[in-house]
């Protein structure tokens, strides 16, 4: 490192038989050729030079660089291909191939173990990606976000299991996917969404129930042809192939065929070898139909069960002999769509029916998944069924699938799989919702305001799903103020405003929380409180507003009133309600208040001076009673300041 090295002379570094470690970095190198170094066992090679070009395509492979820094080939601009195969490769660092563009890369016989954006990064116009025979088993989210001009990746031969929605997103421009000999069993619906040009093979995986059971996941793919042979499809339905219009079906050990399943490959032919067929009365249709399609040259296909069939080809099978016998499970009772709260538990159900010993295996899916560690139980029962010949007695098998203490994570579609010597037989998709009942986060509170202000309601609750809102004034849907257009709504928001506030606003206003799992409700009590008194000639104030005085009182007087007390903390109100009671002899009586003295004169008293003498004297006894109270309050004020040693107020 740190050197004038211009070039790599093979003859220098062949005696470094142990080399590991290849550190050149800081030096003057301008190419490497394809034949720049002998076989090294080297580890690590560091670069950081001035290499300006390497010859059109940069060979290195066979050596043993099992791992490649960042930036290793920064400045290459020119470089069109770049061959690393054979190198024990198992390391791509972030940004390993940054800095090369417009190119292909081939890291084909190494030993990578993910497609990660990391190394993939800087990578802009990459068309050619080639990395068939390593260890690669998962494909990252957004692996291809850095290249997504790729036309054509080979990913053969290596462990992948799984192709997840995201295994392919952004690769709209992908025409050639080598995807062969993996262990793929699982293929996520949508996984080859907006891939509408794609050619690919999925040969020699393990596919089975993802065709067997899926809504046509490659309808999208029109351009599919010889992609599926050698998995382990055994029942093909009339959605598995839906959207294709030629198909390679070889080596797979097919046992049924729902009727139709091809009916859209009118042009092309499909080819089937099987020599695994259950030739009962459901496979009657397919001899028929591929003579009339004249596909018979396509089609090599022999019967396994019944016993008296085995090993005849289905062409030479008589229509009478296909006979019903339904050795393969069928659904009997299928799991049901169900909600439940969060925290209890669930139970899903699902049975089958054989008329064969073959014994059964049960497996619950959910969103396709299987469940590996779920609570199951399974119980056999023997059930008489009608038949053409008389009653026979078929075993039937239910299965259980426990669920404790739901979560929101136990949200999904549940599927039974029941499966026998004679294939797989698939139930509905049963939904499982989860809830919570809805609870207040905040609750509308009695208000009692001002008539002309503004009054705040507000109530929101939470729950699962989110529940709504929904607000009712004494019982009914009929406010006044929505009327009137003095009523505010923000949206999104838990609140609401009446302003403008008149007595028909006066009720109790309901707020009700709804969701799929229930209702609550909250009352709030709204009082409008009448325009403030002001003196008149029947209306007194005394004692520092403290006291208020009614004369004459006249039965619109009535109602209640409401004293209010503030200061900077705060407001409090207490209330009276005046009832005026008719006297029989006279024109009007009264029955005062409590608490703040309300005075009426006797309606009969024609002399208005016994008035006048009554409130004097009523008001020096009130005066006299407030002057009272206070010392008593002063006094306590006192005592308690004391008591907190705080200053005296
Ligand atoms: C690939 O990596 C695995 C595990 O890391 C190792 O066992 C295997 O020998 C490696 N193969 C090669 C060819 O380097
Ligand atoms: C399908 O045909 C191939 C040859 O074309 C043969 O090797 C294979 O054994 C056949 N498979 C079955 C299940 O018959
Ligand atoms: C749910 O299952 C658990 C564990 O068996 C049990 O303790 C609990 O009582 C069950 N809850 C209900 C509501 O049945
Ligand atoms: C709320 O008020 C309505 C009448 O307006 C009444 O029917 C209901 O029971 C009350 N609800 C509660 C929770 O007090």
């Amino acid at each position: 490192a740190n050197n004038r090295i211009t070039r790599i002379s093979v003859e220098r570094l062949r005696p470094f038989l142990a080399l590991e470690t290849l550190d050149l970095s800081n030096n003057n190198i301008v190419d490497i050729k394809a034949d720049s170094f002998p076989a090294l066992p080297l580890k690590n090679f560091l670069n950081n030079n001035r290499i300006s070009s390497l010859e059109t395509g940069c060979e290195l492979s066979r050596n043993r660089v099992r791992r490649v820094e960042g930036l290793t080939f920064h400045g290459l601009h020119a470089l069109r291909s770049l061959k690393m195969q054979r190198n024990g490769l198992s390391r791509l660092m972030d940004g390993a191939f940054w800095g090369l563009s417009n190119m292909e890369v081939q890291l084909d016989y190494n030993n990578l173990t993910e497609v990660s954006k990391g190394w993939l990064y800087g990578l802009l116009t990459l068309q050619q990606l080639h990395l068939s025979h390593n260890s690669i088993s998962r494909i990252r989210p957004e692996a291809w976000e850095f290249c997504q001009k790729l036309s054509e990746s080979n990913l053969s031969s290596n462990h992948l299991s799984r192709l997840e929605e995201s295994s392919f997103v952004g690769l709209s421009l992908l025409d050639e996917l080598h995807i062969g000999n993996n262990r793929i069993s699982f293929i996520a619906d949508g996984a080859f969404r907006g891939l509408s040009n794609l050619q690919m093979d999925l040969q020699k995986n393990e596919i089975s129930w993802t065709i067997e059971d899926m809504n046509g996941p490659f309808s999208a793919l029109d351009k599919l042809k010889r992609f599926l042979q050698g998995n382990q499809i055994r029942s093909v339905t009339k959605k598995s192939f839906s959207g294709l219009d030629a198909l390679d079906l070889s080596n797979n050990a097919i046992m049924s065929v729902q009727a139709n399943a091809f009916s859209q490959m009118k042009n092309l032919q499909e080819r089937l070898n099987t020599s695994s067929l259950l030739c009962d009365c459901q496979l009657k249709w397919l001899p028929v139909w591929v003579a009339e399609q004249a596909f018979q040259p396509c089609v090599n296909a022999s019967c396994a069960h019944p016993q008296m069939l085995k090993g005849r080809s289905m062409f030479t099978v008589s229509q009478e002999e296909f006979v019903c016998d339904f050795p393969k499970p069928q659904i009997t009772v299928q799991p049901e769509t169900q909600s439940a709260l969060k925290g209890t538990n669930v139970t899903f159900i699902c049975s089958a029916a054989s008329s064969s010993d073959s014994p059964m295996t049960f497996a619950w899916k959910k969103d396709n998944e299987v469940l590996n560690d779920a609570e199951i139980h399974n119980q056999a029962h023997l059930r008489v069924q009608a038949g053409a010949g008389g009653d026979t007695e078929v075993t039937e098998y239910t299965t259980t699938l426990q669920l404790r203490n739901v979560e929101f994570s136990s949200e999904g579609k549940y599927q039974c799989v029941i499966s026998n010597h004679f294939g797989s037989s698939y139930s509905n998709k049963a939904r499982l919702t989860v809830n919570v009942l809805p609870s207040f986060t905040k609750m509308p509170m009695d208000l009692s305001i001002r008539a002309g202000a503004t009054a705040r309601l507000e109530c929101a609750a939470v729950g699962h799903p989110s529940p709504q809102i929904a607000w009712q004034k004494d019982g009914g849907t009929d406010f006044p103020a929505a009327r009137e257009r003095r009523m505010h709504v923000m949206p999104e928001d838990d609140v609401f405003f009446i302003v403008d506030l008149k007595m028909e606003d006066i009720g109790v206003y309901s707020c009700a929380a709804q969701n799929t799992a229930g209702t609550i409700s909250a009352n709030a009590t709204l009082t409008v409180l009448d325009s403030p008194l002001v003196v008149t000639e029947r209306h007194f104030f005394a004692a520092a507003n403290q006291l208020l005085i009614i004369v004459d009182t006249a039965e619109a007087d009535a109602g209640k009133y409401t004293c209010e007390m503030s200061n900077a903390l705060g407001t409090e109100r207490g209330n009276v309600r005046l009832s005026v009671i008719p006297n029989p002899n006279c024109d009007s009586g009264v029955q005062g208040g409590v608490g703040v003295g309300m005075v009426g004169g006797a309606g009969s008293d024609d002399d208005g001076w016994t008035t006048v003498g009554i409130v004097i004297i009523a008001v020096v006894c009130c005066v006299v009673g407030t002057s009272l109270v206070w010392v008593v309050i002063i006094y306590h004020t006192r005592r308690r300041n004391e008591d907190c040693s705080v200053t005296n107020t």
